[in-house]
């Protein structure tokens, strides 16, 4: 188990996060040559955490030879009974070993696959019991978006993500906003649509659990980032970073938003 938990928890600065969610792509052999272009691609940037987040079956494999001065690994899904008779099920107790993040509430598992809140909600908690940071993705759809709904929507799907957690376990995890509209549509958000909803989560975050917590969790975006609009994202007051589908495929793209987001830190370090 990584007590990832309580290292992050101590650190006050929030460290920005570039996560490549690979979705149902590449097979074990393409993931490792991939892997490895990856690793000539990418410099150590000791201030940006970077998180691959393959297929399941990719994950030990490539664990094996995982340069951890530069990557560490996310799971796109798990489980939240720890072992039992559910045919085709991973656990988040069988992937502790391997991951120190996990996608939760994907809007792909919540659209295609049909998980509620209440799902959500026990990945959540089955997440942190197995010491794996969750990755709570929340999101409107367009139709949503146009009758007005999306901080409802954000509320409802905050609220019952985090439902049972402690202020510190909230404090752990990464929300990532990905309008649903704009995953895999090249139609990203505007910047100013972006800073509203990370604004307006970090509040509902500091009314349910309080100033500190909000000061810590980190709050990413997704939807559509490459290259050429990723500093627009990760200059956003309050934006930790940026979570990546199609981009995160072409190792030329995630390289160079992995070079934006380290020169964004170092901006804000003041370096
Ligand atoms: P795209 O970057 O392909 O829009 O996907 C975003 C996403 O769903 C990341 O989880």
């Amino acid at each position: 188990m990584f007590c990832g938990i309580n290292r992050v928890v101590m650190r006050n600065n929030r460290k920005i996060m570039i996560a490549g969610n690979w979705k149902e792509h590449l097979n074990v052999s393409q993931a490792s040559h991939f892997m490895h272009r990856l690793e000539e691609s990418i410099p150590i940037r000791q201030s940006v955490e970077t998180v691959i987040i393959p297929n399941v079956l990719i994950l030990q494999p490539i664990s094996v030879n995982l340069d951890r001065r530069k990557f560490r690994l996310g799971a796109q899904d798990g489980y939240f009974v720890d072992a039992g008779a559910y045919t085709g099920e991973v656990s988040m107790a069988m992937l502790q070993d391997l991951v120190h993040y996990v996608l939760v509430g994907h809007s792909e598992r919540r659209y295609v696959f049909n998980e509620g809140d209440d799902v959500v909600a026990k990945k959540m908690q089955a997440a942190i019991r197995n010491g794996i940071m969750p990755i709570l993705c929340i999101g409107e759809t367009l139709q949503e978006r146009l009758a007005r709904e999306t901080k409802q929507i954000l509320h409802n799907q905050l609220t019952a993500g985090l439902m049972n957690l402690t202020s510190r376990e909230v404090a752990a995890s990464v929300i990532a906003y990905e309008p649903v509209w704009a995953i895999g549509t090249g139609e990203f958000a505007k910047p100013d649509q972006v800073q509203e909803a990370i604004n307006y989560i970090r509040k509902q975050v500091e009314s349910l659990f309080g100033k500190r917590t909000a000061s810590l969790v980190r709050i990413l975006y997704g939807g559509s980032v490459d290259d050429l609009n990723a500093k627009s994202f990760l200059e956003l007051s309050g934006c930790d970073g940026a979570l990546i589908g199609g981009a995160s495929l072409n190792q030329y793209k995630f390289a160079a938003i992995i070079e934006v987001a380290y020169r964004v830190q170092q901006e804000r370090l003041g370096r």
